[in-house]
């Protein structure tokens, strides 16, 4: 069997027409949904992701505005732009990039952020919605496999999810995520005695650890959905997900890429979350 491949970026480009078609209703209304991304320092990785960030807005009809600062800013300059963007009407979702640099409590900086401007999810509130099924905003990567599970019209009920990984970004996100779906779900991690076990009995794998060739064919049930949350480089340089895609995609069903598989995904449910943060303000 040849896995049917899960293309993040078709998903990505339909979801995106959808934001744009909403953006354009409320701006019908008088209200343009509005997206801050603060930068601090010059991490280079994080350029490249915010610059996408914004450009992603724009392309979607969105405002956006990139606030650059540099390394040595304050714990408390940060605070109090933060406490600017609460108060700014014409923003409706808060994203600081992380890493933050070691001397700002990266957590508090989050917990400084409006929960009803908190379109990263990351907000303790937001985690507290998610856990208890109250609307909030769900962070943007596990969101993003959720939507390709039901682009595929993955039925999880009853069905046991495996996600590797145990992250507040990803891993424990997503585990809740498949559990309100009904799914039975097992969240393995770095101490988790005998994987293989555990993935060979799952209907759908989600793999979030950021290590190649966590999961192998071998480790596959014949026809298990399969989701990379990874973004590695191969000995070659090139980009690679968790997951032995050669090996794995013989006996999956489905399978998501990398690249240009979950990675699409998540800046796009950042545009749908600020979309949806804008609708909620103008209701
Ligand atoms: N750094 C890497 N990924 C992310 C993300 O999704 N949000 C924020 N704020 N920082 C990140």
């Amino acid at each position: 069997m040849t896995a049917q491949r899960i293309d993040g970026n078709a998903l990505s480009t339909q979801l995106r027409t959808e934001v744009a078609t909403r953006a354009q209703a409320l701006k019908a209304k008088g209200v343009t949904p509005g997206l801050a991304v603060v930068l601090v320092g010059d991490n280079p990785a994080s350029q490249v992701y915010v610059r996408n960030k914004v450009k992603a807005c724009e392309d979607s009809g969105l405002h956006s505005v990139l606030e650059k600062y540099e390394a040595t800013m304050t714990e408390a300059d940060l605070l109090a732009r933060v406490e600017a963007l609460n108060n700014d009407p014409s923003i409706h979702g808060i994203l600081v990039q992380l890493p933050l640099p070691a001397h700002i409590d990266a957590q508090k900086v989050i917990e400084a952020i409006s929960p009803a401007k908190d379109v990263d999810g990351f907000h303790i509130a937001s985690a507290g919605a998610l856990m208890t099924g109250m609307p909030g905003f769900w962070p943007c990567t596990p969101y993003g496999c959720m939507k390709m599970l039901e682009s595929i019209g993955y039925d999880l009920r009853g069905k046991h999810a495996v996600v590797i990984g145990r992250s507040n970004i990803v891993g424990k996100p997503m585990a809740l995520m498949l559990l309100q779906k009904d799914a039975t779900v097992t969240v393995a991690h770095s101490r988790t005695q005998n994987l293989k076990a555990l993935t060979l009995q799952a209907d759908v794998i989600v793999a979030a650890v950021g290590k190649r060739n966590v999961l192998t064919a071998d480790m596959v049930k014949p026809g298990a959905v399969v989701l990379d949350v990874g973004m590695n480089r191969n000995d070659e340089g090139k980009l690679c997900g968790d997951v032995d895609f050669e090996g794995v995609k013989e006996v999956a069903s489905h399978i998501t890429p990398v690249p240009g598989g979950v990675g699409p995904m998540t800046i796009t449910m950042l545009l749908v979350n600020t979309l949806e943060a804008a609708e909620r303000a103008s209701k």
